[in-house]
């Protein structure tokens, strides 16, 4: 097996790209910034003008309305980045994109993060596109919270899925501490140790290294629970305000311990993951306890995806405004 290309050490990583600017793809890049990485960080061009550009007499063509999610990503971050924590230039090392643009720019970095949204058939087809333009070396890694690795790099060049493992960050990148770093069947050794030091000595993570099953080991339990909260919510009445009080400090959880995290990860993020673990179960218990509670897709159908959409199962994600049930 030949690892040619690859960055010698850690310390030699020195430009990477983020794909998807979404809740994890702007939290990665500027931890990767933070870091001393530039980062190119890319997301999808709109197919819309805003009320707002159409205002300012901008057009679909207009490189600040094609790159208009990832500059939206990177000024969210600066807003929600508390001044001691991170260096004041890090936002100075992002370049925002779009793949359609800036895909060929892609062959500059050493290494290529994917964080698109949890769907095999577009991560497969943002990989694809990725090692159509890649520098032999490179590495390249998905932030998926649990599907199959292995099934997303299939069909791409062996030398590809070498230099591939997954890299599951959890929410928010800046300050969980937890990287899963998941090896495919095909990913050679220094490549998994590569990342591993990377997110160790560069990023100040503490790393574990999971099978490539489904949601890995962390979200397995996580998501567990969360579907499990939330049927003792429903079943013994209690309000999510209720059942986040006593979830959290009261058992010496974080405030954020159930209904306020699940607004944070992502209402439809977490019906991606459910969804995940039951299609790959072969154990008809584990598929009825992984089934989509009601009130989850209810709220997914009514556009409340949390945080990112500004309610979820509070109405007010931030600060005070009651909540759903
Ligand atoms: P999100 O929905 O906030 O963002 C996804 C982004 O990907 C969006 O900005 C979307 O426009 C973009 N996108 C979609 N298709 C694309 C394409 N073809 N090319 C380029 N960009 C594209 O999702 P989030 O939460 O950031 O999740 C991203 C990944 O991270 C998923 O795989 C998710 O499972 C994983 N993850 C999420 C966590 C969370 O707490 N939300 C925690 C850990 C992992």
């Amino acid at each position: 097996m030949s690892t040619k290309g690859l960055p010698k050490t850690a310390a030699s990583i020195r430009s990477a790209a983020v794909i998807g600017s979404g809740v994890m793809g702007a939290g990665i890049a500027a931890h990767l910034a933070n870091a001393g990485m530039r980062v190119l960080l890319l997301d999808v061009v709109p197919r819309q003008l805003t009320a707002e550009e159409e205002r300012q007499g901008l057009t679909l063509a207009d490189a600040k309305v094609r790159s208009r999610l990832a500059l939206a990503a990177v000024a969210r971050m600066a807003k929600a980045q508390p001044a001691q924590l991170y260096d004041a230039a890090w936002s100075t090392r992002i370049k925002a994109g779009n793949l359609e643009d800036d895909l060929a720019a892609l062959g500059d970095a050493d290494w290529i993060i994917e964080a698109v949204v949890e769907r095999l058939d577009v991560k497969r087809e943002v990989l694809a596109a990725i090692a159509s333009v890649r520098r032999p070396g490179t590495l390249v890694s998905t932030n998926t919270s649990g599907l199959s690795a292995g099934a997303m790099v299939a069909g791409l060049s062996e030398e590809f899925r070498r230099h591939f493992a997954a890299t599951h960050f959890f929410n928010p990148p800046r300050y969980m501490k937890l990287v899963e770093i998941v090896p495919t069947a095909s990913t050679d050794p220094a490549v998994a140790g590569l990342l591993k030091e990377v997110c160790e000595k560069r990023l100040g993570k503490g790393v574990v290294i999971a099978k490539d099953t489904p949601n890995f080991i962390a979200n397995r339990i996580g998501s567990y629970g969360m579907l499990v909260t939330l049927e003792d919510t429903l079943a013994f009445g209690l309000t999510v305000e209720e059942a986040d009080a006593l979830t959290g400090p009261a058992m010496g959880r974080p405030k954020t311990a159930t209904f306020r995290m699940l607004d944070l990860v992502g209402l439809d993020t977490l019906l991606h993951v459910v969804d995940n673990v039951r299609e790959r179960s072969e154990d008809a218990a584990e598929r009825a306890v992984f089934a989509r509670p009601p009130v989850l897709e209810k709220l997914v159908a009514a556009g409340r995806l949390g945080e990112k959409s500004g309610a979820g199962f509070y109405r007010k994600v931030k600060g005070a405004g009651g909540s759903v049930i």
